[in-house]
Parts: structure tokens; sequence; C-alpha cells
């Protein structure tokens, strides 16, 4: 169980990123995050990751603490950030931190998963965007963490990667059910493969609204009632743009009904 209590983070020059942020993810669940751009979704992602400290506040797996990156959280971020000059299968194994028979075994075996195997001897340059970010999700599988943190990990790619990329993360998902919260531009996304979907508001960033998506799975990005609902997150997100009277003013294009930015 992840529990984010009232989390506020002051950055050193006193802007305010997030304000009495408080979130309860239960094991196996999958939560998105939206928002407009620069409404502190990565931040939080970043202190869930232990990367950052809140000023006030506390984030805890199974009631300790996180204070510091944690062997049971992994991290997947939009650009695949893999070593240019190792091949996928040793970026996979550095995830690892000793070289062991049963390491080998577990790195052939998120190879596969992310369905690698043939491609493990390339180096990264010589993959497709969509297999550089299968081999990054594989790098943060293979340590088999609890916790997933995915900080828009599709939206550099082009939308029939995209879709195939989040079949293939619900794929992954079913195996080992790990917790994830996913922060996406992409209302479809957060839709097709979510629990949960949380709206952040910006300006000081906080949760504006969360709803709880009663949609079986698999879901089909075609289907009625996942229409009705990117209405209602639409309408939810324009509702959330910060006051004009706040600091750092921002929007996001109308023009584009379907991604939020
Ligand atoms: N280290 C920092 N110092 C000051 N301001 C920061 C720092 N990091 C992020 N910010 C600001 O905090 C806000 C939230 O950033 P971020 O979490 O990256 O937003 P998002 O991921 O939702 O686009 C932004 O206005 C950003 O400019
Ligand atoms: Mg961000």
């Amino acid at each position: 169980m992840l529990h984010i209590e009232n989390v506020y983070r002051q950055f050193e020059n006193g802007f305010v990123a997030l304000e009495s942020v408080s979130l309860q993810v239960k094991p196996g669940e999958i939560v998105s995050l939206v928002g407009t751009s620069g409404c502190g979704k990565s931040t939080l992602l970043r202190i869930i990751a232990g990367l950052d400290r809140p000023t006030l506040g506390s984030v805890a797996i199974n009631h300790e603490t996180i204070t510091a990156p944690h062997p049971k959280i992994g991290l997947i971020f939009q650009e695949p950030r893999l070593m240019p000059w190792l091949n996928v299968r040793d970026n996979i194994q550095f995830g690892l931190n000793a070289v062991s028979l049963n390491s080998r075994a577990i790195t052939e075996a998120t190879l596969a998963k992310v369905g690698l195997t043939e491609f493990a001897h390339c180096l990264p340059r010589q993959l497709s965007g969509g297999m550089a970010q299968r081999a990054a999700i594989a790098r943060a599988l293979v340590t088999q963490p609890e916790i997933l943190l995915l900080d828009e990990p599709f939206s550099a790619l082009d939308a029939l990667t995209r879709t195939t990329l989040q079949d293939h993360l619900l794929d992954i998902w079913e195996d080992d059910r790990p917790t994830m919260i996913l922060v996406t531009h992409d209302i479809e996304e957060a839709l097709v493969l979510s629990d949960r979907v949380i709206v952040l508001r910006g300006n000081p960033g906080r949760i504006q609204r969360a709803f709880t998506l009663d949609l079986p799975r698999p879901r089909r990005r075609t289907d009625a009632s996942l229409q009705r609902w990117k209405e209602r997150l639409l309408g939810e997100l324009d509702a959330s743009q910060p006051d004009q009277s706040g600091t750092n003013q921002r929007s996001w294009p109308r023009s584009v009904p379907d991604t939020v930015s």
C-alpha cells in the first residue's frame, strides 16, 4: 500500500509546486495523474520515487517512509534513458546489482516478457522508439518492483506504437500486478489503462478530483462508455485550469480535444 500524506513541496526559489496532496494507492491498482503542464505531476512522481523530498508531509510504502530511491519502486520516463554503449540485454541486466546465474535467468525472462529476445544483442541506437521504450520497461521490471512509476512513458511515440505499448503494458501488469502510477497527457491512455484517474490542478498543484473507472477490462477505445468518460474528464480538465490570478499561468490547446498539455 502506498500512502501519500499531505505532501507540500516548496522549491528553493519559493515556488510552491504541490500543496496538501494526499493519496492512497492499493497494491495492484493502476492510477493515472492528469493535469495541465506545470501542475506538479512530475514533482509528485519524483517524490514518490525518492528522488525528491517533500517540504512537508510524507510518502510511505507499506508504512516505510520513502526518503531515497527504493528497490521496490521502478521508474520509466518519456525517453528510454538506456546506456548507449550497452546492448539491450546488458542494459536490462544493469538494473540488477549482481550478475549470477539467477540474474541471467531473470534478465532472459524479462527480455521475453517485453518481446525483445531476438534484439538482445542490439545497441540502443539500432532500436525503434517503441523497442527502446520496451527495453526501458524491461530494465524497470527486472528488479520485480512492487510499484512502477511512469512519467509520460509513451508520449514521444507515434499513435500506433503508443496504443500497442499500452496494450503490452497491461499484459505485463497481468503477470505480477504491480501498482502503477502513470502520468499522462493522453486522456484515452488514462481511460484504457487506469482504475482511477486523478485530476491535478496547478498553481499550486493539488488534487482537484479523483474518478474511479468502473469499466471492465480489456477496454475498447471505441466503446461508448469510454467516450462518455472522455468527455467528462475533458470537462474536468477545463475546470482545472489554474486561476489566472496565479503566478504561473498555463493553458493547453483547446484545438486538440484529446490531449492535455
Ligand atoms: N527545482 C525546481 N525549482 C523551482 N521550480 C521548479 C523546480 N522543478 C519544477 N519546478 C516548477 O514546478 C512546477 C511543477 O513542475 P512539474 O512537476 O515538472 O510539472 P508537470 O510534470 O505537471 O508538467 C512547474 O511550474 C515547474 O516549473
Ligand atoms: Mg512532467
